[in-house]
């Protein structure tokens, strides 16, 4: 490998209290206390040493009960192995404190974070993490703004308020939210994870297109054919019913991780690599996002749920099938969108974007296909494979370019060859978990990977127009596909009616 260019060393954080509300749920034991445990690698951690992980929940446990479960959540979901002495230093900043749903649960928060900060010296810089429903947001941010934890920011300490989505169910919900953050807190308080952003495949959108000139020159409407974004998984809704039927596809991926991908894909030059710069310029891509108007949805877009299917060797059942699934659900668990960036960069060039359970496998990919050549030489015929630019997020982290070249032997035959990047192959060691990433810098205070105020409302103000025009049931009506397919053959029309296909993994 060639010289490495550091353009920044990793935030460093500075001595903090992690409050996570709902420390007993899902997120917290997959997710939240395996990526902090892995910030902490013996020896050179991460984390300040007085740094402490207090967990607020509703269930009743001790200390040493929140100890022993993160213990067993850390030995399942940890990506690095866990070690002895590294385990010992971490579990002395694991504290917890029940009363999440008690009418003074955050005024002995409050009580419990000072004790915390006296005993280990601790200033009162304090994050709270809200690993909660979305319906108990709003009154979780108002008791802790009743409870004195949180203030507009001034001094030299800082709080600061982690918002997980879903941030709002539609565009009202979503700016009622926004009101609601923004009564008590500053902008700059206020961190709304997307953990897309914070997978590396996703952060090198940013440097594929800015460190090489190579293709940015191609970028736009002159060269490129069209992209495709592709969010595929196999699993079916799981456990996760209760959430998933009230949001569907559309709310669950499209309104949040892929808008983020198309807007770094689209994105101009930012002016510098500042959070607010980055920001701004992917602001501006959905500000020129084209809103799907009713009468057009039928054509720019299909929605679907599975039916029962087979994956690899297994029978699964359909979506209405699910435990916890109402029997006349609505909800779709496919999208497939045609959008239109318009800006003079990407004017008439189609961005396809489809999402959806229980297909064939778990992979997110990137497709950039790029113009024919023209119609003489070695493409006469018309029938010269284009070329590919594919970005592949997960699970196989790298990307590919697809190039013509001359078939070896006496004749004269082209075909498509892979110039192939893999992450596993041309990098030392496994990258860091998103949540690593996006936790390291709220502690460092750096907003550049996570959705602005903004980009929320705007990415609603999109979706919302795709909530509207199905609104009319027969415009699109709600497809099925068996379990263990692409989805539904009205999201192949859909690229098909344009001379098009899907590129699948
Ligand atoms: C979450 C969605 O935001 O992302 C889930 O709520 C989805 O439904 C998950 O499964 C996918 O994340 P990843 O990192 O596995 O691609």
């Amino acid at each position: 490998m060639g010289a490495v260019l550091t353009i920044s060393e990793a935030n460093p954080a500075p001595p903090c209290s992690i409050v996570i509300l709902g420390a007993s749920g899902d997120l917290a034991r997959r997710k939240l206390l395996p990526a902090l445990y892995n910030l902490e690698v013996c020896g050179e951690s991460l984390l300040a040493p007085e740094t402490v992980v207090l967990g607020f929940a509703r269930t009743r446990m001790t200390t040493e009960e929140f100890r022993n479960s993160a213990r067993e959540s850390v030995n399942v979901f940890s990506r690095l192995e866990v070690r002895e002495e590294c385990w010992r230093s971490f579990e002395k900043r694991l504290e917890y404190l029940a009363g999440l749903d008690q009418p003074d649960g955050f005024k002995r928060l409050r009580e419990r974070l000072e004790e915390i900060e006296r005993g280990r010296n601790l200033p009162p810089n304090r994050i709270f993490y809200l690993s909660i429903p979305p319906d108990a947001m709003r009154a979780s941010v108002e008791r802790l703004a009743e409870a004195g934890l949180i203030s507009r920011a001034s001094g030299p300490n800082f709080s600061r308020v982690v918002v997980e989505k879903p941030i709002g169910h539609d565009l009202e919900s979503a700016l009622e939210i926004g009101r609601t953050l923004s009564r008590f807190l500053d902008e700059s308080q206020i961190f709304r994870i997307d953990h897309y952003l914070g997978k590396e495949t996703v952060q090198n959108l940013l440097v594929l297109r800015f460190a090489n000139t190579i293709f940015e020159r191609l970028w736009g409407a002159r060269n490129v054919d069209h992209v495709q974004i592709t969010v595929a998984e196999s699993e079916g809704v799981g456990t996760r019913a209760g959430y998933y039927d009230r949001s569907g596809a559309l709310r669950d991926i499209v309104q949040n991780h892929m808008l983020q991908v198309l807007a770094l894909l689209a994105i101009e030059p930012p002016v510098s690599l500042d959070a607010s710069a980055v920001r701004e310029a992917k602001l501006n891509v959905l500000r020129a996002l084209r809103p799907i108007a009713p009468e057009n949805s039928g054509a720019l877009t299909v929605r679907a749920r599975y039916a029962a299917g087979r994956l690899g060797e297994e029978n699964v059942r359909g979506y209405v099938e699910e435990k916890g699934v109402a029997r006349d659900s609505r909800t779709e668990t496919f999208v497939a969108l045609k959008v239109f960036v318009d800006n003079w960069r990407w004017s008439g060039v189609p961005f396809y974007l489809r999402t959806g359970k229980r297909l064939p496998h778990r992979e997110s990919l990137i497709a950039v296909q790029f113009k024919d050549a023209p119609r003489i030489l070695f493409n006469r015929s018309g029938n010269l494979p284009p070329n590919l630019l594919t970005v592949r997020i997960q699970p196989d982290e790298g990307f590919s370019f697809d190039v013509m070249a001359k078939r070896p032997g006496l004749g004269l035959a082209i075909s498509p060859v892979q110039m192939n990047l893999r992450y596993s192959g041309a990098f030392e060691g496994p990258s860091p978990d998103a949540y690593e990433r996006l936790l390291l810098d709220v502690m460092a205070g750096d907003h550049t990977l996570f959705p602005s105020d903004a980009f929320v409302e705007k990415s609603w103000e999109f979706v919302q127009t795709v909530l509207d025009s199905w609104r009319d049931d027969s415009r699109a009506p709600l497809r099925e596909y068996p379990a263990g397919s692409w989805g539904p053959k009205e999201a192949d029309a859909l690229v098909e009616a344009d001379g098009r296909r899907w590129i699948n993994p």
